[in-house]
């Protein structure tokens, strides 16, 4: 039987999904987005070439492959030409198998100036987002005035909705010599992208159910992770979505008996890009050595990303909000050359301890980790293709996490190219 995959984000995003993804769409028909936008970069390297995704699914460098976008995403219609544009420099192509929900919300560059904005205006504690829009265009969904990107094929409704745009974001729009505050040339612009992107207008449920119910393979591909996740991560240090499980069912419109498993991507550390609290980050030369062997770079934004040891207390919650079956843990060889490993199993705080993560933040923020420290191997993991090639001690690292987490690591990804990777 097709066995349909939803892989999500264990930690602060980055984890390796484009990669595991990419791996795992061999065995599917579909690979599908469901929820956020161009805020995410999903890294594949196949052979010498570096592929990041921001906005089509990782799948689509399997040709014979169909991939969706569903509702739940917020577009960049922008930002998707310009993808597609990368697409074709690169010969890949995407006629008839790629489709983008109808339903879908857009991001449009006035979004991006108010997210501007609006960090500038949060100060020291801005959230430090990628400032892809993505925030300002999910309050406009659910305060249901979002432009959706059926709206950009009638243009007299189009022009209704954007004037209306106009009115209730004066604060931001009146006045600025800012060109993305132009909603005349908005409106121009997405009407002479509406013939391009009207043969990839679909609905997205409809295809999906009729794929599963025909015994087609689906694989789900989340976007951020867990910690980012507006109602069950570090709000509001966050992003606008819901990154868990959920968003994936209602980002595609899809019943939950859909998913036979749901594989959890964790790095064998743990990074962050952006404020807010993390309890195991190293400002110290330890993460410094973790960023460089990890070359810990923002796909989208270029930033360095916070550094630190594995915390254990956040994928245990990841795992119980998001029903994680088993787990892919990613860059095990950047933890080559460490002479030993901390891994977090609990945080203290005033003499309490703590072995889930605090809803206060401010609680958070204050917690000391408490760590099992474990040998490091000095041995080269990179590229290695099976278990049994793996130094004992990194294959006694990976038992400590299992067994802790109680689910299986199914996936070890010992680099980043395809075929560096260790199926259990
Ligand atoms: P995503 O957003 O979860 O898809 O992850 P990103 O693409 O933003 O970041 C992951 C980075 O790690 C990318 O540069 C990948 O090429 C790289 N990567 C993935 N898996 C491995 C691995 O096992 N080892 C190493 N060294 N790099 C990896
Ligand atoms: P992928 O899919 C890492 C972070 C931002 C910021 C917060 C809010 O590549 O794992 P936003 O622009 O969404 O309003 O920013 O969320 N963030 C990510 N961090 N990986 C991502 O995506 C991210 N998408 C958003 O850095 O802290
Ligand atoms: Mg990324």
């Amino acid at each position: 039987m097709a066995k349909n995959r939803a892989v999500i984000g264990c930690q602060w995003g980055d984890e390796g999904k484009g990669k595991i993804v990419d791996l795992l769409a061999s065995d599917a028909d579909i690979i599908a987005r469901a929820q956020g936008g161009a805020n995410a970069g999903h890294t594949i390297w196949i052979g010498d070439e570096k592929h990041i995704f921001h906005l089509i699914p990782s799948g689509i460098l399997h040709e014979d492959k169909r991939c969706y976008i569903g509702n739940g995403v917020v577009l960049d219609p922008f930002g998707l030409r310009e993808e597609l544009a990368l697409l074709d420099d690169k010969g890949v192509a995407y006629d008839n198998r790629l489709f983008i929900s109808a339903a879908t919300n857009l991001v449009l560059p006035y979004h991006k100036l108010i997210d501007a904005v609006e960090e500038e205006r949060r100060g020291t504690t801005s959230i430090g987002t990628t400032k892809r829009g993505i925030g300002p265009a999910y309050v406009d969904k659910i305060a249901r005035n979002g432009i959706r990107l059926i709206d950009i094929f009638s243009p007299d409704r189009l022009l209704k909705r954007l004037e209306h745009q106009r009115s209730i974001k004066s604060e931001w729009l009146e006045g600025s010599t800012d060109e993305r505050a132009d909603i005349n040339r908005t409106y121009h612009e997405l009407v002479a992208m509406a013939e391009q992107l009207r043969p990839m207008t679909v609905d997205v449920s409809q295809h999906l159910n009729s794929a599963w119910r025909a015994g087609k393979s689906l694989l789900l591909e989340g976007a951020q992770g867990v910690m980012l996740d507006v109602d069950l991560g570090t709000y509001p240090f966050a992003t606008s979505s819901n990154t868990t499980v959920g968003g994936l069912l209602t980002g595609l419109g899809l019943g939950p008996r859909v998913i036979d498993e749901v594989v959890g991507v964790a790095k064998a550390y743990t990074t962050r890009v952006g404020g807010g609290p993390f309890p195991t980050e190293l400002v110290d030369a330890v993460g410094d050595k973790i960023r460089d062997n990890g070359d810990e770079f923002g796909a989208t934004t270029g930033r360095p990303r916070r550094c630190g040891w594995l915390d254990l207390v956040l994928l245990r919650h990841a795992v119980r909000v998001s029903g994680i079956d088993s787990l892919a843990l990613t860059k095990l060889d950047v933890l080559d050359a460490f002479d030993e490993l901390k891994i977090c199993i609990r945080y203290e705080q005033n003499g309490k301890t703590l072995s889930e993560i605090p809803l206060d933040l401010a609680e958070l923020h204050g917690v000391t980790p408490v760590y099992e420290t474990l040998p490091g191997w000095h041995e080269e993991t990179s590229g290695i293709t099976d278990l049994t090639s793996l130094p004992d001690r990194a294959r006694g690292y990976l038992d400590f996490i299992a067994r802790d987490l109680s689910i299986p690591i199914t996936i070890v990804s010992t680099g980043a190219k395809r075929e560096e990777t260790i199926v259990v």
